[in-house]
């Protein structure tokens, strides 16, 4: 029942997103985040929080990367959609450098699954240069 109640809530705010990530190649993507006067949409600010739950501690504060991992701001400026999709819910580990580099598998941890798209949203707007560091405001009434 949670689980449900959890689907339902991300419902309201991920559809538009997914719906734009399904558009054929050809077509120009829609950003998948709104930016309204400086203020983001509640999918965007509940991707920036999502982040902060759960990525931030490896990947640094905004996305700006860390000893322990790349910056994502730069990594979604070459990165598609589908490969970001595919390193999160599977990980990756680079073992060709001495160091190993983990990043671990979030396909069975909730509380990213649910909210990727919310997650990839706010990524994708601070590499775009769409939105600066630190918390976001939110676009009131959503
Ligand atoms: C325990 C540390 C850790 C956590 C937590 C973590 N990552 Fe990573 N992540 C890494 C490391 C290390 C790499 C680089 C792996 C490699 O070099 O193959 C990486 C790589 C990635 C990449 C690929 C970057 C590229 O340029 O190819 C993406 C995308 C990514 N992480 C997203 C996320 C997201 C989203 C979250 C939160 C849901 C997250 N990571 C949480 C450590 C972490």
């Amino acid at each position: 029942m949670r689980i449900l109640r959890a689907v339902v809530a991300a419902g309201c705010c991920a559809v538009s997103l997914s719906a734009a990530a399904q558009q054929p190649a050809a077509a120009p993507q829609e950003a998948p985040y709104k930016i309204e006067g400086g203020r983001v949409d509640q999918g965007t600010y509940n991707g920036y929080r999502r982040y902060g739950n759960s990525c931030e501690r490896c990947h640094g504060q905004d996305g700006a990367g860390s000893s322990f991992a790349p910056s994502l701001v730069e990594s979604l400026k070459h990165l598609t959609h589908e490969q970001f999709t595919e390193v999160v819910i599977n990980g990756r580990q680079n073992v060709t450098t001495s160091q190993q580099n983990v990043m671990p598998p979030f396909g069975q941890v909730e509380d990213v699954v649910l909210y990727i798209e919310d997650i990839y949203g706010y990524l994708k707007a601070r590499s775009d240069g769409a939105l600066g560091r630190g918390r976001p405001q939110r676009v009131a009434n959503q």
